[in-house]
């Protein structure tokens, strides 16, 4: 294991950074990973909510949790995110891009919303590759360097389907970047993969009918996030179990 099972966060406590962890996937992935001993970065794009949520989880779990102010759509809060990392605490071993909007759900390919397909793109495929790439020195120095993204089974092309184009095309390119990435970075001790949560019971999937629990759903990225040094790399897993790209 790559990471300490103390649950006292201290100097050594591997850092996690889990982007959108105010709530849904992103909070309960933040939890489990603060439960395992790791020092938690939440990141949120309203700083108050941040905080609250950063607040509640260090007092659940004992753990130490910083809140991050986060808009990962805007390339300037990724910056200023990543020089406040840089500052403190210096270190980072596990980055989950899980923040995520489904602005087309439902919407046809063949009439499409142009601006809802940009927003899909801006926040879930943009926002993860400029957040990774602004954080790649920090996980450099890590020595077991882990990279999750959360896509979709929608984003699969294999057996892609019709409807919700800008957020297929945005978790598409989420997974090629994932092979982009762990191919480039082998050899450097990175363990790059996506992450499928499956049909999960929040405020995104709820409305759809979702019945997964939240921590059901979390589970399978933190596995990814605190694989052992022979874990898999590039690859697309839902619950621990590879998924058609
Ligand atoms: N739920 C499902 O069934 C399901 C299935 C497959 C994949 N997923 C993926 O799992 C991830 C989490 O989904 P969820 O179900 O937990 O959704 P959710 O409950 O809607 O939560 C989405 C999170 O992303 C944050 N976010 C949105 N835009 C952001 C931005 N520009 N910068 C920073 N944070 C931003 C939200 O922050 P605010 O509170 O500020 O809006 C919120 O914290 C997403 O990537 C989603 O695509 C979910």
């Amino acid at each position: 294991m790559s990471a300490s099972e103390s649950s006292s966060a201290s100097e050594s406590s591997p850092v996690a950074l889990v982007s959108g962890a105010n709530r849904g996937i992103g909070r309960e992935v933040a939890r489990q990973l603060a439960e395992r001993g790791y020092r938690v970065l939440l990141s949120a794009r309203e700083e108050q909510k941040a905080s609250a949520a950063a607040a509640e989880l260090a007092q659940s779990t004992g753990a130490e949790v910083t809140p991050l102010q986060l808009d990962v759509a805007d390339p300037a809060s990724i910056a200023a995110a990543a020089a406040r990392v840089q500052a403190d605490p210096g270190k980072l071993d596990v980055l989950v891009n899980n923040a995520g909007v489904g602005s087309d759900f439902g919407v046809s390919g063949v009439e499409p919303d142009f601006a809802k397909v940009q927003a899909a793109l801006d926040t879930n495929f943009f926002g993860a590759y400029r957040l990774t790439i602004a954080l790649l020195g920090l996980l450099r120095e890590s020595e077991h360097p882990r990279i999750v993204n959360v896509s979709s089974g929608m984003g699969g092309v294999a057996e892609m389907g019709g409807w919700s184009p800008g957020y297929r095309v945005s978790k598409a390119a989420m997974n090629a970047m994932t092979r982009i990435l762990s191919t480039e970075l082998a050899g450097e001790g990175f363990l790059v993969n996506s992450a499928c949560p499956g049909f999960v019971k929040t405020d995104m999937g709820g409305p759809m009918g979702a019945q997964k629990p939240v921590e059901d759903g979390a589970s399978g990225i933190v596995w990814l996030a605190t694989l052992g040094d022979d874990g898999p790399t590039g690859g697309f897993f839902r619950d621990g179990e590879p998924v058609v790209f």
